[in-house]
């Protein structure tokens, strides 16, 4: 790991008793540097010369100011992945959505409180491809006194699994977009930046040091661009007890499946016989598509005054394409919907959508084939605006953006059948409009359009329920008659599945501006996104405030 700098942390404290929240104060400083991992030399943006970048703390309840300096050529936001981001749009930071970027030069400070949230998250970059190497991670921690609904662990690791390529990665975007090809696929996957044995070319692997009989808290999180991903520890079960900051019912399983984007919290008791054992991340693809397949493995290593260790024992890999995996580990997630942790999924529906995602080829004069793959919702290839929608929506700007986003596909067909002969898609940059406290649900259906795939889709400023989900065409007569309406667990990232569909609520109680989108950031790139305007409701709790001062100029 890079020598890790000091971050810069200082706490308000308000001396009454009963004012349980605090200010913290972070700088992140996004800079460029050298790095020879993998064999290669290249330089990086990263965040106060750490990669992974620093973790911020906070407790719920508190309010979390974090002063972004960028030092770099290119224009940065950093997203705050999973936050709820209660009133305060203005500092989610997907470009172009909630801001204009923050340019050479400039810094912008992300003001933020964190309501009714604990567990993990990450920050990243929200522009181009700068989040393989501009992330980190975002502990909440409950409330001051409130303790957590599973037994106190011992000690807490972070684990942050990412997706390294040798070669630059805005290079390795901009060559695709130039193309209209798919981008090069990523070298390695890393853990806590260490991209572990890599064939050719041999790298120290993360050490995950434990004392024997103690309980520890993972916090584990995918921050890979574009794959999904397996993790398991040789000869440990894992009890996993949150996933994206909301707390599940407790269950042991071997190994646990992340979509870029997610998090998982588990608690390992180090129960087995000193030694060493293997942890490894492995890639899953149950398609027909090129991509970085590599295993990457660290160790978990227990404390032992006696040498040497034994030989590390082994795990079995799970299969790149171990769709069953996936389908055991999402099924068993479950929110808590106990007394203090009630579920409250929405049980009526204002608005139903269903949103049909797709991969198609568009025209392009200027690409190597004269045709460009593009994605799209409802045949809607989302156009990135040049402004920031946000402003545009709150200053009433014309011409930013339409707010006529299709609630249905222009036309049904076989979604998970042969794909239509015209795969060709529409393009623009329209809203779907949400009045205050609407309810919604959203059915995702995932197509056989040139190849089909498994999407993690990530919406902005809400966690969701996620209440059904199937495989095949979603029948809208039969398939809600077994929604979970009790505890469906609650998240803000969810995989379609190959060749299925999802279903998701939430209630629209936030007014802003809101992305959806596709976590593979190669499809967000190909325009596999759109958002939401969710308009104000009634008096200043309901209002979007204005922006803040420094907000960066277009
Ligand atoms: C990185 O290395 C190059 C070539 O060795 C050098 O010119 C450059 O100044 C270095 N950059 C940083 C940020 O250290
Ligand atoms: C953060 O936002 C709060 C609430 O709007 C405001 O009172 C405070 O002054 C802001 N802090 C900074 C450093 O901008
Ligand atoms: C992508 O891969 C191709 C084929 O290996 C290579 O020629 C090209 O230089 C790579 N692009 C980048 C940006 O690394
Ligand atoms: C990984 O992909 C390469 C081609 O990119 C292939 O040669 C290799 O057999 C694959 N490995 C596994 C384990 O599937
Ligand atoms: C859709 O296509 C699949 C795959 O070809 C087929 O199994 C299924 O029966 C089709 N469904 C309908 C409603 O035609
Ligand atoms: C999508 O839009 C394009 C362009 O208007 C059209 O040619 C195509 O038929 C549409 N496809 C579907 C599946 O609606
Ligand atoms: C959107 O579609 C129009 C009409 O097909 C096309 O001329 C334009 O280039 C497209 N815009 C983008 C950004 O793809
Ligand atoms: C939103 O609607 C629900 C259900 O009608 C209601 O209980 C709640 O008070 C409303 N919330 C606000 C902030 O208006
Ligand atoms: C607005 O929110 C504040 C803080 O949560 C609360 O104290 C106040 O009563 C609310 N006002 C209204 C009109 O709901
Ligand atoms: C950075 O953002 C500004 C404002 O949107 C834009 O004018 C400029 O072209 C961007 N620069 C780069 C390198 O993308």
């Amino acid at each position: 790991m890079e020598p890790r700098l000091l971050v810069t942390f200082l706490v308000a404290l308000t001396f009454s008793p009963f004012v349980q929240s605090l200010v913290r104060h972070y700088k992140l400083s996004v800079v460029l540097k050298n790095t020879t991992k993998l064999c290669t030399t290249k330089s990086i943006v990263i965040v106060n010369g750490q990669f992974p970048g620093p973790t911020l703390y906070a407790r719920e309840d508190d309010t979390v100011v974090v002063r972004v300096t960028n030092h770099v050529k290119y224009n940065v936001t950093i997203h705050w992945h999973g936050i709820k981001q209660i009133q305060t749009g203005w500092a989610d930071g997907p470009a172009y959505v909630t801001q204009c970027p923050i340019q050479p030069g400039q810094s912008f400070v992300y003001n933020f409180t964190i309501t009714g949230q604990r567990g993990t998250l990450l920050w990243h970059a929200h522009i181009t491809w700068l989040r393989a190497t501009v992330h980190g991670a975002i502990v909440i921690l409950p409330k001051r006194g409130i303790p957590y609904p599973f037994p106190k662990p011992d000690k807490e690791k972070i684990i942050i699994l990412g997706e390294w390529w040798k070669s630059d990665v805005e290079a390795v975007i901009n060559q695709a977009s130039i193309s209209g090809l798919p981008p090069n696929i990523s070298d390695a996957h890393t853990i806590n930046g260490h991209p572990g044995q890599v064939p050719g070319c041999t790298s120290q692997g993360y050490t995950l040091h434990v004392e024997s009989g103690k309980t520890y808290l993972l916090r584990i999180i995918n921050a890979a661009l574009n794959d999904e991903l397996f993790f398991k520890i040789a000869g440990h079960k894992l009890t996993v007890v949150e996933a994206d900051a909301s707390y599940v019912k407790p269950f042991e399983i071997d190994t646990i499946f992340l979509s870029p984007g997610q998090t998982t919290n588990v608690l390992l008791t180090s129960n087995q016989i000193v030694g060493k054992y293997l942890i490894a991340v492995t890639p899953f693809m149950d398609a027909p598509i090129g991509f970085d397949n590599v295993t990457s493995f660290a160790t978990l290593r227990y404390k032992n005054t006696r040498q040497p260790y034994p030989k590390t024992i082994l795990t079995t890999i799970p299969a790149l394409n171990a769709t069953p995996l996936t389908f055991h580990f999402i099924d068993s997630l479950r929110s808590l919907n106990s007394k203090d942790y009630p579920t409250r999924v929405p049980l009526t529906v204002d608005h139903s959508l269903f949103f049909v995602i797709t991969v198609g080829l568009n025209p392009c004069d200027t690409c190597l084939q004269g045709i460009k793959l593009v994605s799209a919702i409802n045949n809607i290839t989302f156009v990135m605006p040049t402004t920031s929608l946000l402003e545009a929506h709150y200053y009433k700007i014309k011409g930013a953006f339409t707010d006529d986003f299709p609630a249905y596909p222009p036309v049904a067909f076989n979604y998970t059948g042969t794909q239509p002969a015209n795969i060709q898609t529409n393009n623009g940059t329209r809203l779907y409009r949400l009045s205050f406290n609407s309810t919604v649900q959203i059915v995702l259906q995932g197509t056989a359009m040139i190849a089909p795939e498994n999407h993690p889709f990530h919406l902005h400023g809400y966690n969701f329920f996620v209440v059904g989900q199937g495989l095949g065409n979603f029948d809208p007569l039969k398939d809600p008659l077994s929604f979970n309406l009790v505890d469906p667990v609650e998240r803000n990232t969810i995989g379609v599945p190959n060749a299925g569909w999802v279903a998701i609520r939430f209630r629209a109680d936030n007014p802003g501006i809101w992305f959806l989108h596709c976590h593979l950031e190669v499809h967000t790139t190909w325009g596999l996104k759109m958002a939401f305007i969710v308009d104000n409701g009634n008096g200043p709790n309901e209002t979007l405030p204005p922006p803040p001062n420094d907000l960066p100029r277009c």
